[in-house]
């Protein structure tokens, strides 16, 4: 199973957990599973490649064997410096995916490489600042599943789309054939444009989590998305 399995009818609202609230988080996951939710986005920080410390492979281990129950897969980005160091870890916490940076590592057929040896399909990431041709080099290097187009600064969420995400997306699909993802200030009223760009994984946290109904702002996403 990989990516091409999990994408349905062409696109993906993916919540992102690091923006749920934690008090709460398995019923918020339990309420995106029964509304339909079934990739779930995991930010991993490591307070060097971003600023903060974010969630990590304990919170994974306790939410993965409910998501896989359900059919869900976890989808791991990771804002870290040295993304192979947590391979083990987050395959053995029951990571599905492991997407990493293009400014974090410089061998993308090794790192690649070490993650599927652990048995996680693969994504790429970029960030504003680096050009989308050098991405999808990267991308087409690690024989990437997925490459994600960062339409903030990695780090928080909360933070403002950037519209130039839009032209990001659209290049970087044109050089690689892999599905493209978008994450950061994605919601209801950009989604239907970012799905048009060339984006069918979209990446939504505090769009799900800020309100009190995250299964309801889920469905309302889906539906402006297709
Ligand atoms: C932040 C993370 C995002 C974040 C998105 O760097 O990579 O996944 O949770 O949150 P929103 O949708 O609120 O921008
Ligand atoms: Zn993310």
């Amino acid at each position: 199973m990989g990516w091409n399995e999990w994408i349905r009818d062409g696109v993906e609202i993916e919540p992102s957990l690091y923006a749920a609230d934690f008090m709460r988080l398995g019923g918020q996951i339990e309420a995106l599973l029964a509304g339909g939710s079934r990739i779930f986005h995991f930010d991993v920080g490591d307070a060097h490649f971003v600023p903060p410390v974010t969630i990590g492979p304990v919170v994974l281990r306790s939410i993965a064997p409910a998501v896989h129950a359900a059919g869900g897969v976890l989808d791991c980005h990771l804002m870290v410096d040295t993304p192979a160091h947590h391979f083990d870890e987050i395959a053995d916490s029951g990571g599905d995916s492991v997407t990493f940076h293009v400014e974090a590592a410089t061998d993308p057929a090794g790192v690649a490489g070490a993650a599927r040896a652990h048995g996680l399909s693969v994504g790429v990431a970029f960030n504003p600042e680096t050009s989308p041709a050098a991405a999808a080099d990267f991308a087409r290097a690690a024989g990437a599943e997925i490459v994600l187009c960062m339409s903030i600064h990695p780090g928080y969420s909360g933070q403002a789309f950037r519209p130039d995400a839009l032209d990001r997306i659209a290049e970087v699909r044109r050089l690689v054939d892999a599905p493209g993802q978008v994450d950061g200030g994605v919601g209801e009223t950009n989604a239907r444009a970012i799905h048009e760009a060339g984006a069918s994984l979209l990446v939504c946290g505090s769009a799900i989590f800020a309100g009190a109904d995250p299964a309801a702002a889920y469905r309302r996403i889906v539906a402006a998305a297709s």
